[in-house]
Parts: structure tokens; C-alpha cells; sequence
């Protein structure tokens, strides 16, 4: 009893020092690789070999990983998280991982990301961010993501990708877009005009569907005529768009964070801008038509009126010039008659 104890707390105290395996991995000094897939982890393993250079985590059930999951295998350079069930992520989760190359989480239920964690990964190669529910991305890093060759955000909830943060990854090789409800409105553009550089210099990409709107469902955002392709209208001094955004707050919140936004509040901006701007131009032109139609018409009128009473004038001028004379010469006549008749 007492030898089985001793012996049990010798080998619990020695373990650590021989660079133990935790319990559920399977451990390759040889390829510096641990395998803990599949073992139903609910979070990282806390005893993992420092040598570690290839981590595999994926088909567990990992959900959260805590600020500096990872610090005990920081010359980490593949992390595979695939199919667990994270939703966010910490930035500080991967700190230290100045060595990571490869980092795959597809198939968890991401929601966004915040664009401290891309700098927490100055060295990443590959990231692979399929099959979450991401809706939103960051519109810039900040800093480039100088070695990132592959960027792949398939099968999640994005309408929209800005233009900066792709270029934010000079050298990146392989974009893959895929099956994401792209909305291919003016806000779009500049993806499609970095993805047809990006094709032109021989970069690859898997093509961004629309879904909407109507006019491009189904088609690659790349095939869609530049002619038919709307640009944004410029912001206008306007005082009714301003006017009109006053009363929500969170498009004018969304313009003073740039790098806040992505999504949601853009299609507003989209579409309340553009519109007073026709209608304003739509009110001038038919101020102008109206104006000079009404113009015309008093011109007409006016110019009527002064045939109309020139010739009336000339006509009871003429009409006037007969019947005066006879009267005068009646009243003359009878004005003599009496004086005719008076010595008469
Ligand atoms: C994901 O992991 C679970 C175990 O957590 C496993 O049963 C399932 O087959 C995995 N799915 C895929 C697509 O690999
Ligand atoms: C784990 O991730 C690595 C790197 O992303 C990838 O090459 C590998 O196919 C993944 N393995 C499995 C079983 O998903
Ligand atoms: C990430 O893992 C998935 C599933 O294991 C795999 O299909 C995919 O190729 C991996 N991505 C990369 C970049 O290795
Ligand atoms: C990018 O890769 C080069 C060459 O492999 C390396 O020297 C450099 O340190 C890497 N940059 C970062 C930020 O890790
Ligand atoms: C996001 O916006 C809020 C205000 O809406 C601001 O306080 C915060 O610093 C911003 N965060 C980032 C990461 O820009």
C-alpha cells in the first residue's frame, strides 16, 4: 500500500521532467508533433511538451481558450483547432505565438474578429476561417500581415470584404471566398477590382457568388461588366443625407470608428445617401422645366394680349372714328339748328 503510494507520487513528480504527454494526446518527439484530436477536450491540454511545433486539436469540443493559451508551446508553428466550438476569440489567446504559420479553425462558430488578433500572429502563412458564421471582418489591420499566403473565409456569413484588408497581405497567394452571401452593391467594387489585380499577377481565388441583388444573384462578382457596375456616389454637403442619419446614431458612430465597421451599417449608408442627391437634381431640373414652361406661357400670353389689344384698340378706334363724326355733326348740326332757328 505504502509502496504502491510512493511509487504513484515518484512517477506523478517525475513525469513533468521527462516531458510528459498529457493524457489524451498522443505525442511525436520525433516530428516535435502532439495529436489530441478527437478526445472530447473542452480546452487545451495544460501539460503540453514544450517542443511542440505541431498541435492538434481539432474534433473536440474546446469552446473558449483562456488569455495565453498557448504560452507553454510557444515555438508553435501549426495549430489546428478545426471543429470545436469556439465563438470568439480573445486577442491575448495567441499571444506569443510569434512562430505560428498555420492556424486552422475552420468548422467552429466564429462571429468576428478583432484586428488585434491578426497582430498577435505577426509570422501566420496560412489562415483558414471556413465554416463559421463570421459576418463581419475588419476593414483594415493597421499593419501589414507581411508573409500571409493563404486566406480563406468559405462558407460563413459575409456580405461584404473590404478592399484594405486584403491589401493588408502583400503576399497573399490563394483567397478562397466561396459560398458567403456576397452583396455585390457599390460597396463591393473595391474587392472587385483588387481580385482582378490579384488574378492578372497570378493569384489564386475560388470567386466571390453575389447573392445579391437581384440583377447579379448567382454570378461571379468578377464577371460582372464594369460598365454595369455601379461605383458609390460620392458623399454630398447635402443637408438632407445629414438629416436624415441624425436621428440614428449608429451610421455617423460606424463613420468615426472605420475600423469598427464592416457590414450592417454600410447598405444604409448605401442606400440613404444616393437618393436625395437624384431627387435634389430631379427638383432642380423640374424647377427649371417648370420655369420655363410657365416662362413661356406668361410670354405667350403676354404677347397674345398685346395683339389682342392692339388690334381692339385699332378696331374701336375705327369703329369709334364713324359714329363720333356724325354726332359732333349732329350736335353741330342741332347746336346751328337752334342758332338757325333761334333768328328764325
Ligand atoms: C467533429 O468532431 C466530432 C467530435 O467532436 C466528430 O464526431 C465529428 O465527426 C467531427 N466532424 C467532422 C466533419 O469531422
Ligand atoms: C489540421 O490542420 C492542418 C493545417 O491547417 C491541415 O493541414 C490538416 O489537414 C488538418 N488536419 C485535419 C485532420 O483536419
Ligand atoms: C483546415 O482543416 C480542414 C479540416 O480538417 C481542412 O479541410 C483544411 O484543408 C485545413 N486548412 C488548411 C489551410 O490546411
Ligand atoms: C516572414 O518570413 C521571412 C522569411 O521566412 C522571415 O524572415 C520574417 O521574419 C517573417 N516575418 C515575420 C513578421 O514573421
Ligand atoms: C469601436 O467603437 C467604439 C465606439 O463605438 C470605440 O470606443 C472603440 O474603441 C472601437 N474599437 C475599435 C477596436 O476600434
Amino acid at each position: 500500500m505504502k509502496g504502491a503510494l510512493l511509487l504513484f507520487s515518484s512517477v506523478s513528480i517525475l513525469l513533468p521532467c521527462l516531458g510528459s504527454c498529457p493524457k489524451k494526446c498522443l505525442c511525436h518527439p520525433s516530428s516535435n508533433s502532439v495529436d489530441c484530436s478527437g478526445q472530447g477536450l473542452s480546452k487545451v491540454p495544460p501539460d503540453l511538451p514544450p517542443w511542440t511545433l505541431t498541435l492538434l486539436l481539432q474534433d473536440n469540443q474546446i469552446h473558449w481558450l483562456p488569455a495565453l493559451a498557448f504560452s507553454s508551446v510557444s515555438l508553435l508553428t501549426t495549430l489546428n483547432l478545426s471543429n470545436n466550438s469556439l465563438s470568439n476569440l480573445a486577442s491575448e489567446a495567441f499571444y506569443g505565438l510569434r512562430h505560428l504559420q498555420v492556424l486552422n479553425l475552420t468548422q467552429n462558430s466564429l462571429l468576428s474578429f478583432e484586428s488585434s488578433f491578426f497582430h498577435s500572429l505577426p509570422g501566420l502563412q496560412e489562415l483558414d476561417v471556413s465554416s463559421n458564421s463570421l459576418s463581419l471582418l475588419p476593414t483594415s489591420l493597421g499593419k501589414p500581415w507581411e508573409n500571409l499566403t493563404l486566406f480563406a473565409v468559405q462558407r460563413n456569413h459575409l456580405l461584404q470584404l473590404d478592399r484594405a484588408l486584403l491589401e493588408a497581405m502583400p503576399k497573399v497567394r490563394l483567397v478562397l471566398l466561396r459560398d458567403n452571401p456576397w452583396k455585390c452593391d457599390c460597396h463591393l467594387l473595391g474587392l472587385k477590382l483588387w481580385l482582378e489585380r490579384f488574378t492578372f499577377k497570378g493569384g489564386v481565388t475560388d470567386g466571390a457568388i453575389c447573392r445579391l441583388p437581384e440583377p447579379w444573384k448567382g454570378r461571379d462578382l468578377l464577371s460582372i461588366p464594369h460598365e454595369l457596375y455601379q461605383p458609390c456616389p460620392l458623399p454630398s454637403p447635402d443637408p438632407v443625407p445629414s438629416l436624415v442619419q441624425q436621428p440614428d446614431p449608429a451610421p455617423q458612430e460606424a463613420q468615426k470608428f472605420p475600423e469598427n465597421n464592416s457590414g450592417p451599417q454600410d447598405p444604409l449608408e448605401c442606400e440613404t445617401k444616393p437618393k436625395p442627391k437624384p431627387t435634389n437634381l430631379r427638383h432642380a431640373v423640374a424647377t427649371v422645366v417648370i420655369t420655363g414652361v410657365v416662362c413661356g406661357i406668361v410670354c405667350l400670353m403676354m404677347l397674345a394680349a398685346a395683339i389682342y389689344g392692339c388690334t381692339y384698340a385699332a378696331i374701336t378706334a375705327q369703329y369709334q372714328g364713324r359714329p363720333l363724326a356724325p354726332s359732333s355733326e349732329s350736335e353741330k348740326m342741332g347746336s346751328k339748328e337752334p342758332m338757325d332757328s333761334s333768328p328764325a
